[in-house]
């Protein structure tokens, strides 16, 4: 069985929220010729997406082609909308959850869902990742920050806490990269601010203190923890050398924690993957390919495919950590 854990998927249809509530940044679909769309944020275009961007059996007919048997389900980040007004985003995260359960409940064999929450008001973003655990999703996407938090905002705490509690698995995306203006050419917020926003996710969660005091928390990072795992010598001599500025609210050497959450697989080179796996452990990787985007993997599952690992290690990185991840039984994927 192969699980892709990281997809994105839009409604076909997008309501106008901008002139639901009055102020602009929202992002709807300009279907300008069939089988395509154009994101528009407001008046500008954000980014030309296919058919398989939002429609469920297209997307099944390439799984069947790739060999996927299941995709985990998740907003463009862009859908975040932590920046809006936190009842206006609760009702564009409700939109996006509500079709994201619709698809995965009509075919429960071959999508997972993650909802998304509007994180900027951590009492609604609690509620609404309990009723997106009601209606049968397996956990939320978030950002790799929540406007002026970083993921070890004291205000963010109480909602890492709750869905410990209620078993939610967590993928982290980068959005809003870092550095954007001076990143105007080349691609470059996509190629260094992304691995940098993942690092500050990472390490935040870490030195804050979140995987000390929730162990059972199920956090997935995208795109192979970004520059996380080829930067651990660096950050791990900077907590011995400089504790006065770097363990100021947790005691624990960094490099305790990998092991104790899970990385993608999208790093689009072998002597990477296998540097990922040596280092947290087959245990922690889990096939994701950011399908249907250009940067992702083509035919999810190909480099991991390519490796020299043993048979039972690629089980592992193909599905068996990413049910680890969900929380989900391989026989609910099965029925
Ligand atoms: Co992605």
């Amino acid at each position: 069985m192969t699980i892709d854990i990281h997809t994105h998927i839009l409604p076909e249809n997008i309501p106008n929220f901008k002139g639901k509530f009055g102020y602009g940044g929202f992002i709807h679909l300009d279907h300008h010729k069939p089988c395509c769309a154009r994101m528009m944020v407001d008046d500008k275009f954000f980014r030309e997406v296919e058919q398989n961007c939002w429609d469920a059996d297209t997307r099944i007919k390439e799984c069947d082609h790739h060999g996927v048997r299941v995709q985990v389900l998740s907003t463009v980040p862009v859908m975040f909308s932590y920046w809006a007004n936190a009842n206006d985003c609760l009702e564009v995260s409700k939109f996006l959850n509500d079709h994201i359960a619709g698809i995965v409940n009509k075919f429960p064999q071959r999508f997972a869902g993650l909802g998304t929450v509007p994180l900027q008001d951590p009492q609604l973003a609690i509620k609404e990742l309990e009723r997106c655990m009601q209606i049968g999703m397996r956990g939320v996407q978030i950002g790799s920050h929540v406007n002026d938090w970083n993921l070890n905002a004291p205000e963010l705490f109480p909602f890492f806490e709750a869905a410990e509690k209620l078993g939610a698995a967590i993928f982290v995306h980068p959005w809003e990269m870092m550095g954007q203006e001076k990143m105007q050419r080349y691609w470059l917020p996509w190629l260094v601010g992304m691995p940098a926003e993942t690092s500050l996710a990472i390490c935040s969660m870490i030195f804050g203190g979140i995987f000390e005091r929730l162990p059972k928390l199920r956090v997935a990072f995208a795109h192979g923890g970004g520059s996380f795992p080829s930067t651990i010598g660096r950050i791990e001599h900077g907590f011995n050398c400089r504790p006065d500025l770097v363990a100021i609210d947790n005691k624990v050497n960094p490099r305790d924690y990998i092991g104790k959450f899970y990385f993608d697989s999208l790093v689009h080179d072998k002597d990477m993957l296998q540097y990922l796996v040596n280092l947290a452990g087959a245990d922690r990787v889990a096939l994701g390919s950011d399908y249907p985007f250009p940067l992702g993997e083509d035919i999810p599952g190909t480099l991991i495919k390519s490796m020299e690992f043993d048979d039972q290690t690629k089980e592992r990185l193909l599905s068996g950590t990413a049910l680890e991840w969900l929380g989900v039984d391989k026989n609910s994927f099965l029925v």
